[in-house]
């Protein structure tokens, strides 16, 4: 009798816990989420009443801009192993592209019509590409053209295929921000049949077949399909990215920011507005200054895609800019947590940032190579939305103390 009471007393106990520590967690739970919700609530209120220095224009002071523009379209005539030469001897821990170079143009120019020695896949990555060899021996990625421009993607941040023009634009607003860390990428436009069949390797060969006389090829990679390949249009034509290959030796690492890719399941740091405490355990100050360089970059063409980042001797590179310009009418604010979870900037970064308000960066953008192939008018004023947006989350860090570097 005795011990069946003193059985009834501990599950009476253990329940009572139990019910307690379920409540506890819940509260403490929900209220978190809160705080990351209201956190966006902030960011936005800053929207609305922002500083006036942030919509005026302060004439740019970014030579390397400057120069950019007056060589973007100068085109030298040298021989192009030179060409490919010059171009890596500008890969070094610091940038991956010299944006002042008068050979700037002509490596673009090269990259858009140098002949294809040879073509294979490249299987890194989940998404299909080819590794082309161009003359001269410089090795490019072509990521295919999938999407008109004005198609917009739906879904979650990181849902479609390879955007071709998120890389090319990606390249342009590494030169507008004078952040040299995206490598050269222009839009050409291949023949598969012409061009690609010819000079392929065996296993490229592997995964192409014929539909009405058109070349098409389905690759190997984590997604690739035989009923989903790519082919080349009516007049034999496939237009792409050929993105510059680095040849350094990069490092992956795994993103402190990375998503779940699960729908019913957050990760850490979207339910825990303190995560930057435990990042900070973890990497040095100038690794998170690189990454929140970097999600500002990300948060403007609104890549919520970077997995993983990759270095280049300790400086975090920005490489593999597919996954943006999906949506024109959706900023994903979470993209910049790093910058409103730590509230670090680099000082320099902010100057860069405040050169193109004013409607600067529009303006700029526009004047690049091949744009209005490239973006819709949505895009671009989705562009200057967000910039405001990066500016509101500044301000908003300002009340917490934004720890300028
Ligand atoms: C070609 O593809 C077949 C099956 O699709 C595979 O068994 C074979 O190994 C491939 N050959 C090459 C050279 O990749
Ligand atoms: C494919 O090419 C062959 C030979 O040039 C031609 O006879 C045939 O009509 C073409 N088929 C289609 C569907 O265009
Ligand atoms: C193919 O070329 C013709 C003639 O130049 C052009 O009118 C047509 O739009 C092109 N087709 C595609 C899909 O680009
Ligand atoms: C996006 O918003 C603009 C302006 O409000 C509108 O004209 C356009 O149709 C929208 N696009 C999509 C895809 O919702």
């Amino acid at each position: 009798m005795i011990r069946k009471r003193k059985l009834l007393s501990i599950s009476v106990t253990l329940i009572v816990v139990f019910i307690f520590s379920t409540y506890y967690l819940l509260t403490t739970l929900t209220s978190t989420e809160s705080e990351v919700r209201s956190t966006h609530e902030k960011i936005y209120h800053h929207l609305k009443n922002l500083p006036q220095l942030y919509k005026t224009h302060k004439p740019l002071e970014n030579d390397a801009f400057d120069k950019f523009t007056s060589n973007v379209n100068v085109v030298i005539n040298e021989d192009v192993a030179k060409v490919w030469q010059i171009a890596n001897s500008w890969v070094s821990g610091t940038k991956l592209v010299d944006l002042e170079s008068p050979f700037l143009g002509t490596v673009l120019s090269r990259l858009k019509t140098a002949k294809v020695v040879k073509a294979d896949l490249d299987t890194r990555g989940t998404q299909l590409k080819f590794l082309l060899t161009l003359e001269g021996g410089q090795n490019v990625v072509f990521k295919p053209k999938w999407y008109d421009k004005s198609r917009v993607i739906e879904g979650p941040v990181y849902a479609g295929k390879d955007r071709h023009s998120s890389e090319i634009v990606a390249f342009y607003l590494s030169v507008l921000l004078n952040l040299p860390l995206t490598p050269c990428s222009v839009e050409r436009t291949l023949s598969l049949s012409r061009d690609i069949v010819p000079v392929a390797t065996r296993r490229l060969l592997n995964t192409s077949f014929e539909i009405n006389n058109r070349t098409c090829i389905f690759g190997k990679c984590f997604y690739c399909k035989r009923e989903d390949p790519i082919c080349e249009d009516e007049n034999f034509s496939l237009t792409g990215a050929a993105i510059f290959n680095i040849n350094a030796p990069l490092k992956s690492y795994r993103s402190p920011w990375q998503r779940t890719y699960k729908k019913n399941k957050k990760a850490v740091w979207e339910e825990e507005d303190n995560y930057c405490k435990f990042v900070k355990e973890k990497i040095t100050k100038r690794r998170i200054l690189d990454l929140v360089d970097a999600s500002v970059f990300d948060f403007l063409i609104q890549n919520g895609d970077r997995h993983h980042y990759e270095t280049l001797h300790e400086s975090v590179v920005l490489i593999d800019n597919g996954k943006g310009f999906g949506n024109p009418n959706i900023s994903h604010l979470d993209v910049l947590a790093p910058l409103y979870q730590c509230c670090m900037l680099r000082s320099a970064t902010l100057k860069k940032l405040l050169n193109l308000a004013g409607g600067q960066l529009r303006k700029k953008i526009e004047t690049m190579p091949d744009l209005e192939k490239l973006l819709i008018s949505d895009h671009l004023r989705a562009l200057e939305e967000r910039l405001m947006i990066v500016f509101a989350t500044i301000e908003y860090c300002k009340t917490l103390k934004l720890n300028k570097e």
